[in-house]
Formats: structure tokens, C-alpha cells, sequence
């Protein structure tokens, strides 16, 4: 009895301390189970929205998108099944965590601040603060290594996966395989991605339903528009440009694209605390630039910036009023606004035209367990 037990716990110990890199896989014919893909009925709703380009071998797909859902709030991603991806992307921070750094299952803080996946299949110009990744199909292999989000291992989550009725059925009517030892991260991430693509806000803010002439702006709302997008272009000393739209252009308020608009001092080139894009680009031109976030939803987004260093939208107002700081990548729009109190406070109330709720309460996007 008591070697018993001894043999137990050091069962216990070898199973749960080391991780086997390949454990065996399961197999179990799943053919008797239907397989009858439907494409997945997407409605973007706004004439003036981009095409939402889909991979040829990764077209979105009722199931397939039901699947990355299911996976995307499974804590079964990470190594002590606590979190998921949805601890650090929120349906009620609009997909972000609301913190001004992310902390992975280990309570390791990272480096930077977790980003809305909101309107993300729209983004072709690479992801991450630093564009370091091309596609949402590489990217949601990288979340379940990765040392400060879920630190589990890929082998050992397949065969979780492998093991669980639900996600048999739901892996075979995604994508048709006949066996559960079919079961791939690929395929985990591919419907990952199919999920991600449909989280779609182009209709439900006040922004899009005043110019589908469904609503109307307030005074100081069209006040805060016409300075955002240069409306008069330097020719109404009323109305400064505040040159926004050059980066954050309608409709999809960025143009994803990597610029730095001065948020610190730097000497030179080299003199940046975190490189952005240069990192991934190896061009010392571009560092200190990073992704030109989503203005949609800036409302429920806080803290603001690649670091969270801003709380609020109106220390954001100040940051570009003031022009930012000296440094040699800095964009050219990027120049002091002069900006009286009522133009701040009309700034921000256009910022906030960009708030759409039914998005974060979509039922399709909420936690399906
Ligand atoms: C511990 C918190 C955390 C977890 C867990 C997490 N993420 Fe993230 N996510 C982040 C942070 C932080 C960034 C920005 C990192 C950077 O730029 O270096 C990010 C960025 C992203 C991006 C890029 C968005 C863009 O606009 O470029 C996608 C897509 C994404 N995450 C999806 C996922 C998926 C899918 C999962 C689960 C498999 C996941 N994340 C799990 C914190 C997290
Ligand atoms: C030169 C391009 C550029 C211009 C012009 C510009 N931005 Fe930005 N904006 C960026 C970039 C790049 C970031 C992200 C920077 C970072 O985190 O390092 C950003 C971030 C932001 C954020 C925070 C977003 C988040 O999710 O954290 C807000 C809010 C914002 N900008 C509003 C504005 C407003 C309002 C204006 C006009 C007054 C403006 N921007 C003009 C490039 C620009």
C-alpha cells in the first residue's frame, strides 16, 4: 500500500514535472461522425470597408469558426489550465486586457500591452506591435509556448485535445479528419484564425451609423471630426488640423501600417528603449516605429499605447498636442497642435463616436462554455 501510494506520487511527478515533447497520440475513428461544411455566412454591413481576404486553404466555415471559438475561451491551451487566450483578449476590453502590460500563467509581465482583435482579419500588413508575424494562422501557434502567456506544450495540449469527446467531434466537423491522431496544432490554429476574422466592428458606432445616415453627430462631435480628419485644411483658424486621419483613417482608423509619433526622446537610432518594427524589419529607419492601433472602440481599450502608459484618452489629446518628443524616426505629422480646451474635449468626444457595444456583446464573439 504504502509503495503504492510512493509509486503514485512518482507517477505523478514524472507525468506532471516533465514534459514529454512527444507523447503518444490517440486514435479513434471519427468517420461515422457527419462532415458537412457550410461556409460561414459573413456580413461586414458598410459599403466602405476593404475586402476581408481569407487564405484559399483557410476559408471561414461555420464549424471551423465555432471551433476557434470554443478554443480561443479554453484555459486547456495552457499548462495549468488557467488561462486562455481570452484572459488577455476580452470581450469587454474589446478583446484587450485592460492592463498597461499583459502577465502570463506564471505571473511573468511582459513587455508590452495587449492588443484588440478587433477588425483584425483586416491587417495584412503583419501583426503584433512590431509586425513581427505575417498571418493569424502563425500567430495563434505562438500564444501556447510562449513563456509569458499559456507556457504549455504543444504535444501535450494536441493530446488534451485528442483526448476530449467535444473537441473530436468539433476538430472533425471543422475539418473533416477521419481519426482524432489528426488533430494538429495547425488545425487549432487555423480555426483560431477562421474565429478571429469574424470579430468585425463596421456598423454598430455612432460613426458608422451617422454616415449610413442613421444617426447625427452633436456640434461638438463633427467639431472633433473635422479637426481629426483636417477637414479645412490649415484655411479656418477656428478649426486646427490635427492630422490624426494621415494614420488613423477611415474606415478602419488605422492604416496598419508603423510609424512613431513620438512617445519618447531619443538621441539616435539606437536609442530606443524598445526597437518596434526596426526589430523586425533590421532598419534602423524604422525603429522605434510601431503599429498604428485601431481607434475603434478606444473607448473600452484603456490604457493606451504600446506600453499602457497612457490611462486615459485625455493624456493621449495632450501627448499629440504637444507634438511628442525629439527623435530621428519621428513622423513628420507629428508637430504641436494648438488645441484650446473645448477642441480637446471635442477631440475626444469624436474618439468616442467609434464605441461600438454590440460588438463586445456580440453573443457569436461572447465565451461558448
Ligand atoms: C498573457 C496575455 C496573452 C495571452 C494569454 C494571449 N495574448 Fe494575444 N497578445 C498579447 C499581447 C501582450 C500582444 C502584443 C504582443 C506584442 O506586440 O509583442 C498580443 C497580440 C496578439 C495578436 C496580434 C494583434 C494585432 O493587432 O497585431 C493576436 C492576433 C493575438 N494576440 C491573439 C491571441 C490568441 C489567438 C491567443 C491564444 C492562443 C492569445 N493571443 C493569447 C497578450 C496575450
Ligand atoms: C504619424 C502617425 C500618427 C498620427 C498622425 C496619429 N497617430 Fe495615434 N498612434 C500612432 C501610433 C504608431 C500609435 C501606437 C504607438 C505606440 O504604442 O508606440 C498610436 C496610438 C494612438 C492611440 C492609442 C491606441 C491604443 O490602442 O493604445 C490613440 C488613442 C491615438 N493614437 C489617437 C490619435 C489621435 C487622436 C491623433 C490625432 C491627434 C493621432 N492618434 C495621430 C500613429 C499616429
Amino acid at each position: 500500500m504504502k509503495y503504492n501510494l510512493l509509486f503514485s506520487i512518482l507517477l505523478f511527478i514524472l507525468i506532471g514535472g516533465c514534459k514529454d515533447p512527444n507523447p503518444s497520440q490517440t486514435d479513434i475513428d471519427l468517420s461515422n461522425i457527419t462532415y458537412e461544411p457550410q461556409s460561414y455566412p459573413l456580413e461586414i454591413g458598410n459599403p466602405l470597408f476593404p475586402f476581408l481576404e481569407q487564405p484559399q486553404d483557410n476559408l471561414l466555415t461555420v464549424d471551423g469558426v465555432d471551433l476557434g471559438r470554443h478554443l480561443f475561451y479554453d484555459p486547456i491551451l495552457s499548462d495549468d489550465l488557467s488561462m486562455s487566450c481570452s484572459s488577455c483578449h476580452l470581450p469587454s476590453g474589446s478583446f484587450t486586457d485592460n492592463l498597461a502590460l499583459s502577465t502570463g500563467i506564471d505571473g511573468i509581465q511582459g513587455k508590452r500591452s495587449s492588443m484588440s482583435l478587433l477588425n483584425i482579419g483586416f491587417n495584412y500588413r503583419g501583426l503584433f506591435w512590431d509586425g513581427r508575424v505575417a498571418t493569424l494562422e502563425e500567430q495563434a501557434l505562438l500564444p501556447v509556448e510562449d513563456p509569458i502567456e499559456l507556457h504549455a506544450l504543444w504535444p501535450e495540449v494536441i493530446l488534451r485535445l485528442q483526448d476530449s469527446e467535444l473537441y473530436r467531434e468539433k476538430f472533425r466537423k471543422a475539418f473533416g479528419i477521419s481519426n482524432s491522431s489528426e488533430i494538429t496544432k495547425e488545425l487549432a490554429a487555423k480555426a483560431m484564425a477562421q474565429f478571429e476574422r469574424t470579430l468585425i466592428s463596421a456598423t454598430g458606432s455612432k460613426f458608422d451609423r451617422s454616415l449610413l445616415g442613421l444617426d447625427a453627430f452633436s456640434p461638438e462631435e463633427l467639431l472633433g471630426y473635422e479637426m481629426f480628419f483636417d477637414y479645412y485644411q490649415g484655411t479656418n483658424p477656428e478649426i486646427p488640423d490635427a492630422q490624426c486621419f494621415h494614420c488613423h483613417d477611415q474606415p478602419l482608423f488605422t492604416s496598419n501600417d508603423f510609424e512613431n509619433n513620438g512617445l519618447d526622446f531619443a538621441n539616435d537610432f539606437e536609442d530606443f528603449a524598445d526597437l518596434g518594427f526596426g526589430g523586425t524589419s533590421g532598419i534602423k529607419g524604422d525603429n522605434g516605429k510601431f503599429r498604428i492601433p485601431t481607434l475603434r472602440n478606444i473607448e473600452y481599450t484603456a490604457p493606451y499605447m504600446h506600453d499602457g502608459r497612457f490611462e486615459t484618452l485625455e493624456e493621449v489629446i495632450e501627448h499629440y498636442a504637444s507634438g511628442g518628443h525629439y527623435s530621428p524616426t519621428k513622423s513628420p505629422f507629428l508637430d504641436s497642435i494648438d488645441l484650446n480646451e473645448q477642441q480637446k474635449l471635442a477631440l475626444k468626444a469624436f474618439l468616442l463616436t467609434l464605441s461600438d457595444e454590440d460588438f463586445m456583446q456580440n453573443p457569436e464573439f461572447s465565451d461558448p462554455f
